[in-house]
């Protein structure tokens, strides 16, 4: 009932346990009972559509995967960590191969082609370790714009999260997607990307989810995200 987002994991198991769920018109309390699109579900008497049609996925990328369906060089790609999944999905934008964080996959095109386009202006947030220590005025040049490939990035969120001997931990908010856009500016403010992970997604946080781990969105997230749109 999750997977077809009638209710969230924990409601589903409510519901189950007082006797609301029926399988082909027998009321199921088992949990865990396995149903295909075959069988007939019923919640309080009316059926559970399988939406098999639109699947959303968060993926935490770890470092080292390529965000393509298949590579050409034979690396490992994200959709080496999402198997068992019956429909076709695809990323939803891209993470750098040395990039970790929060990945959607879906094959839902409409959301995936609004996710990506400019004009939505979807927040993404990274947590950048950089070299150096940036100054103020470095912060606010990446804050208000930076030259990167013959064009002024938009303005972006820049705070300091930690100060290491000879590094910086940034928290940098954009909303465009450019390629390479964070490694990029930071590189143009003299202070070249060590490590960079995304935490957020538009209304989408990573979490607890650890890396090389995925779930499915709950329903609650797809609503927040399509109505974001
Ligand atoms: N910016 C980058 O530089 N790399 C990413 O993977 C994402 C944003």
């Amino acid at each position: 009932m999750a997977y077809c987002g009638v209710a969230s994991r924990r409601k589903a198991e409510e519901y189950i346990r007082s006797g609301m769920v029926k399988v082909n018109g027998v009321v199921v309390t088992k949990m865990g009972t396995i149903v295909t699109e075959a069988d007939n579900v019923e919640l309080n008497g009316k059926p559970v559509r399988i939406e098999k049609n639109k699947i959303y996925i968060m993926l935490h990328k770890p470092r080292e995967y390529v965000t393509t369906v298949r590579d050409p060089q034979g690396r490992k790609t994200v959709m080496d960590l999402v198997q068992g999944i019956n429909e076709r999905v695809y990323p939803v934008g891209r993470l750098d191969y040395d990039t970790s964080g929060l990945l959607l996959l879906t094959n839902d095109g409409e959301l995936a082609y609004k996710m990506t386009h400019p004009s939505y202006e979807i927040l993404k947030v990274y947590v950048a370790t950089v070299e150096g220590h940036p100054s103020q005025e470095t912060i606010r040049s990446l804050e208000s714009g930076i030259r990167i490939d013959g064009y002024v990035t938009a303005p972006a969120g820049v705070k300091v999260i930690e100060k290491y001997k000879d590094r910086t931990k940034l928290e940098i908010t954009i909303h465009e997607g450019r390629n390479r856009q964070v490694r990029k500016m930071c590189e143009a403010a003299g202070h070249p990307v060590i490590m960079l992970k995304r935490i957020k997604l538009g209304c989408l946080s990573l979490n607890g989810l650890k890396s090389g781990q995925w779930r499915f969105l709950t329903q609650r997230e797809i609503k927040k995200l399509k109505g974001m749109m």
